[in-house]
């Protein structure tokens, strides 16, 4: 689909930080002249982000993703085609980076009720992401799925974790005992060269396989073929897609922080850091946001939660996030957000046109408590909702700021895509810390190996035998 220039203009993100700013929250609040006292560690996060665009070797490979890959969308388009025309169900197999991307776009752009409505009114074939190894899950998703009708895209960057490996032998094996061919059935998404799917894929005789860049990690891996693939079985205008992260893209190449939406929410959410806020709770007035949240959850905790700076001096560092849902959440968690510890930095995320309005009849006349809400609709209930709980807080001091999301379509999701990679990048740069990788996600990897008996791991294993719990400390 192409816009034009005032419907991209229309649908462009805007970030609103009225409420973070000592204006609205006093004391509280963040004044100008803090602001502008980080002028200068802005303007170098922004200088080392722009300056390392693209290299692969500091996994920045990503910021490229909107514009080299034309040919590779092509590719993604006929394969998408050819597995709705063939299969009745899709299943994602594949964790962490690898599996939050392609739920949280499913969830964003389908039908909530996508995999309930009948063939006729879905794009494409029942859709799965399978990112657990929880024995009743596995069991229970094959009691739903026919696996001689399935197509499985097994993603997975090193092809070595124990959770995807573990549902890829069992579906290999199934596929087997159905007299499937596997190959048929499996779509690898991967690294180019190195990995075990590479290896898996020459043995079963070359699987149809996309390619995860050496310098896109996974979870800056959405717009790769990670998350093309998935949404284009759905029917998601992926170019569209990577449209709307080259705008926002645009947007941030300006090193004045006032003009730049991911420059400024990283320099907030740093001076919020630096003052003890290290709770962000991401609250999207929206279901369709719901696992966005989600998925920010890893990309802010996996890439600032660091322990050494990058000149090697040790730290502490990052941002514990929170998925909220409005207005869901206000029922549960917004009485802690208003009065408990000044310890968070709340992100709303509105919606301003949602593509349905459900208007409220009029009803129970003779019930004031009631009767008020005829004649509007659900979209300005949740509308009102929103600015009042945000009102709410602002009044009780409590940092807060709005990303405004006009629509939720794949233009505005590109957008947000894009501003939260280049958010995380650039406060990773003001934290001086490595942003890319996980050191401590790879540990508990290495101490699965050594629990199941990997060989190479005995060492750690002896370890971790001998860190059994200590029946003292058990009652
Ligand atoms: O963001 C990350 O790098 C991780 O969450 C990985 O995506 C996750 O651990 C899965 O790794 P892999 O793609 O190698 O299976």
């Amino acid at each position: 689909m192409k816009l034009s220039e005032e419907q991209r203009k229309n649908l462009r993100i805007t970030v609103d930080y009225t409420n973070m700013t000592d204006k609205y929250l006093g004391d509280k609040g963040i004044s100008p002249s803090m602001l502008n006292a980080h002028k200068k560690l802005a303007k170098a996060a922004h200088a080392y982000v722009s300056a390392n665009r693209g290299n692969d070797a500091l996994f920045m490979g990503w910021t490229e993703l909107p514009y080299n890959q034309t040919d590779i969308v092509a590719d993604i388009l006929a394969t998408a085609r050819d597995i709705r025309k063939k299969f009745d169900y899709f299943v994602v197999l594949g964790i962490g980076g690898s599996a939050l991307g392609p739920i949280m776009a499913f969830n964003a752009l389908c039908h909530l009720h996508y995999n309930d409505l009948p063939k006729s009114k879905r794009k494409g074939p029942k859709f799965y992401v399978e990112d657990n190894v929880d024995p009743v899950r596995m069991k229970e998703l094959l009691d739903v799925i026919d696996v001689k009708k399935t197509c499985f895209n097994v993603i997975s960057k090193s092809g070595a974790t124990s959770e995807t490996m573990t549902q890829y032998l069992i579906i290999a094996d199934l596929l087997e005992k159905a007299g499937e061919n596997v190959k048929e059935h499996v779509v690898f998404t991967t690294d180019a060269s190195r990995g075990n799917l590479v290896k898996i894929s020459k043995e079963l005789g070359g699987v149809k396989s996309f390619v995860l860049g050496d310098g896109v990690g996974g979870r800056f891996s959405e717009l790769s073929p990670v998350g093309l693939l998935p949404a284009a079985v759905l029917g998601i205008d992926i170019k569209l897609l990577l449209k709307g992260a080259a705008y926002m893209d645009k947007l941030c190449r300006t090193p004045d922080f006032k003009k730049n939406p991911a420059l400024v929410s990283a320099t907030l959410q740093y001076i919020a850091m630096q003052e003890d806020k290290n709770i962000g709770v991401m609250m999207p007035y929206s279901d369709n946001l719901k696992y966005l949240a989600d998925w920010y959850a890893q990309l802010w905790a996996e890439s600032l939660g660091k322990n050494v700076t990058l000149d090697g001096k040790p730290c502490n560092v990052g941002q514990t996030p929170v998925k909220s849902l409005g207005v869901t959440d206000q029922h549960s968690q917004v009485q802690l957000y208003t009065e408990g510890p000044y310890d968070k930095v709340v992100t709303f995320l509105s919606v301003g046109s949602y593509k349905e309005k459900s208007p409220i009849p009029h009803g129970c006349e003779d019930i004031p408590d009631v009767a008020f809400l005829g004649g509007h609709t659900m979209e300005e209930l949740i509308q009102a909702e929103n600015k009042a709980t945000a009102y709410a807080l602002t009044k009780a001091g409590r940092l807060n700021y709005t990303i405004n999301v006009p629509e939720i379509n794949e233009f505005t999701l590109g957008q947000l895509l894009y501003y939260f990679e280049l958010q995380t990048a650039y406060a990773g740069a003001m934290l001086n810390i490595d942003t890319f990788n996980q050191p401590g996600v790879e540990a508990g990897k290495k101490a699965t190996f050594a629990l199941l008996g990997k060989p190479g791991y005995e060492g750690q294993r002896a370890e971790l035998d001998n860190a059994a719990p200590d029946e003292n400390y058990i009652v």
